[in-house]
């Protein structure tokens, strides 16, 4: 095929056949320029892995689960930190604990933005406003995280007591009720409890609003629009954000299914925000976020910012707590973590020998060294958002002779830091809690899962809380067995069912629950806190 139609031009044949020449090295030069162009160009002194493909880069090669892909050139390279190519933009990727912190920490500011993208903020975005956790650092991102940052610190814990003390109660009173009819034989699956427990702490403190049954339908739809849409975040499900000619693709399922769930997830936050509205003109409305910037006309907030505010807490908890908790429960019920439980009974029995002091002190304070480690190991262990969030730079930083650029997208690989045996030891792979309570546990920032620095998880006062309510009403009423049928994947990368996704969602297991304590002991439990909770919030 004729590159250009010089008929016209009447050109003497040597001059015509040059230009063909010509026209011929151009496109050979072109057409490899054009696909391995990047926004940034390659980083001197930075290695970059071998073997990008045109347009694709490293896309293909790094496959759905790219923290164990990059976990894997970090030790087959010997390199803690390296360029890849996603399609057309470049990104360094740090991978020791050691790397990551100095990234997070002694660069924090300069790490303080985070990359826009085309499904995520071009589509799903375009009516709510960006999760702080998506925002790029600017006035309005920096009032958010401030308002988030007020609404989730340490002095506020304790106008949520009667919130963790409920969805604590209702989550073991639900896990009662379903395992009571087998006497200790009957096998369940806990997720689907700590979804709504998760989901509804985020629910009220934003709106004041929860669900009581496990199956309802908002509660329902909550989730899978949630979950569907962390599936749009990630670099292997998103192609179309780095290479973007697939935007224009007819009939683009990616931009049909980003712009269903938003229409659907609109639905569901206009409704929590009307009835919200509804809650204070009858003078009915609990203490929550969206009641106190609607009550308080001096806030500088506009509109999409409290709608954005709530989607970030709603969104930040429900899928991260479940992904923790669940996999923790898997952890503890194995033979090894039997163990560990019964140790955590023995702390929790120390501290306070009737049981029913620890339902009643169990959310105002984590006093329990035993618990907390488990907590922190679990964390650590099942690092959930395994990519964490991606970050980008604001301004050079130098690094080991190496300057990377302003405008740079950083990835922190949390999945390989935190199991990076010059940190942890040679058994960073194994599930321990008792690493954290030996004198020689790490100080200063413990693990990566909330991330650090600048933009640093605004909810993990509020995460750690959780996890260790829930973790000791249900330790100090059940023994944990895990299903001899369907046991849990305690692998930390295994147990994932969702690679792809922005958050792990952990693979299906089920646990018996055979009762602890004496006869009546829970029951006995569960009345007071359900006495002591009602009343305290209004159903959905
Ligand atoms: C086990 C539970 C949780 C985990 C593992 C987790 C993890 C993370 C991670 C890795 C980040 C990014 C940090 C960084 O870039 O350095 C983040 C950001 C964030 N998280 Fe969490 N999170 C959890 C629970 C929560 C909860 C319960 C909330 C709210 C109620 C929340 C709200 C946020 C917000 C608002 C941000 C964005 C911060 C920013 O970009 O400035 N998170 N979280």
């Amino acid at each position: 095929m004729a590159l250009l139609d010089l008929s016209s031009y009447n050109l003497i044949p040597d001059t015509q056949t040059s230009i063909y020449i010509l026209a011929a090295i151009g496109t050979l030069y072109l057409i490899p320029h054009l696909t391995t162009r990047t926004d940034i160009p390659l980083i001197t002194g930075i290695p970059e892995i071998p073997h990008a493909l045109p347009i694709f880069g490293h896309l293909l090669t790094l496959g759905a689960d790219h923290a164990t892909v990059c976990e894997a050139w970090w030790r087959q390279h010997r390199t803690p930190v390296f360029q890849i190519r996603l399609g057309n933009t470049r990104a360094v990727v740090i991978n020791s604990f050691a790397d990551c912190k100095r990234m997070l920490i002694t660069h924090q500011s300069a790490v303080i933005d985070r990359p826009k993208l085309y499904t995520f903020h071009g589509l799903i975005s375009s009516t709510q406003g960006f999760t702080i956790g998506s925002s790029p650092w600017d006035a309005s991102c920096k009032l958010k995280r401030s308002a988030a940052g007020r609404a989730l610190g340490r002095s506020k814990l304790k106008d949520y007591y009667d919130m963790f003390d409920l969805e604590s109660y209702c989550l073991v009173r639900d896990l009662a009720k379903d395992v009571s009819d087998g006497g200790g034989t009957k096998e369940i699956d806990v997720r689907k409890y700590i979804q709504r427990y998760a989901l509804n702490t985020t629910l009220t403190l934003c709106y004041g609003i929860r669900m009581d049954s496990v199956d309802d339908s908002m509660l329902r739809e909550i989730l899978e629009v949630g979950s569907a849409i962390s599936l749009l975040r990630s670099a292997s499900e998103n192609y179309q954000d780095y290479i973007p000619l697939l935007r224009y693709w007819p009939n683009n399922s990616k931009n049909r299914r980003s712009c269903e769930l938003r229409d659907r997830r609109d639905k569901y936050l206009n409704v929590l925000l009307d009835q919200t509205r509804e809650m204070i003109k009858n003078g009915t409305d609990k203490p929550c976020i969206s009641a106190a910037i609607l009550k308080d006309e001096e806030n500088k907030l506009s509109g999409v910012e409290v709608s954005s505010i709530c989607l970030s807490l709603v969104s930040g908890g429900f899928e991260t707590i479940p992904g923790t908790l669940t996999s923790c429960i898997g952890s503890l019920s194995t033979p090894a973590g039997q163990v560990f439980q019964e140790r955590a009974y023995e702390d929790i029995k120390s501290l306070y020998p009737d049981v029913r002091d620890a339902w009643r002190n169990s959310y105002q304070e984590e006093r329990l060294p035993y618990v907390n480690a488990i907590i922190k190991e679990a964390a650590r262990y099942y690092t959930v958002s395994a990519m964490s969030l991606p970050r980008k730079t604001v301004e050079d930083i130098e690094w080991d002779g190496a300057v990377i650029p302003k405008n740079m997208m950083i990835l922190i690989n949390a999945q390989a830091a935190n199991h990076d045996i010059d940190h942890f030891g040679p058994d960073a792979a194994t599930f321990n809690p008792e690493r954290w309570l030996n004198k020689k546990a790490p100080i200063g920032i413990q693990h990566l899962s909330f991330g650090a620095g600048s933009r640093a998880c605004s909810g993990q006062l509020i995460a750690s809380r959780l996890l260790y309510t829930a973790l000791v009403r249900i330790i100090c009423s059940y023994k944990i067995v895990a299903s001899e049928e369907m046991p849990p994947n305690t692998d930390y990368v295994e147990y994932n069912a969702a690679k792809s996704a922005l958050v792990a969602i952990p693979r299906a297991f089920g646990v018996r629950l055979v009762s602890r304590g004496e006869e009546g002991e829970l029951e006995e439990c569960l009345e007071e806190a359900s006495e002591r909770v009602k009343g305290f919030y209004r159903e959905g």
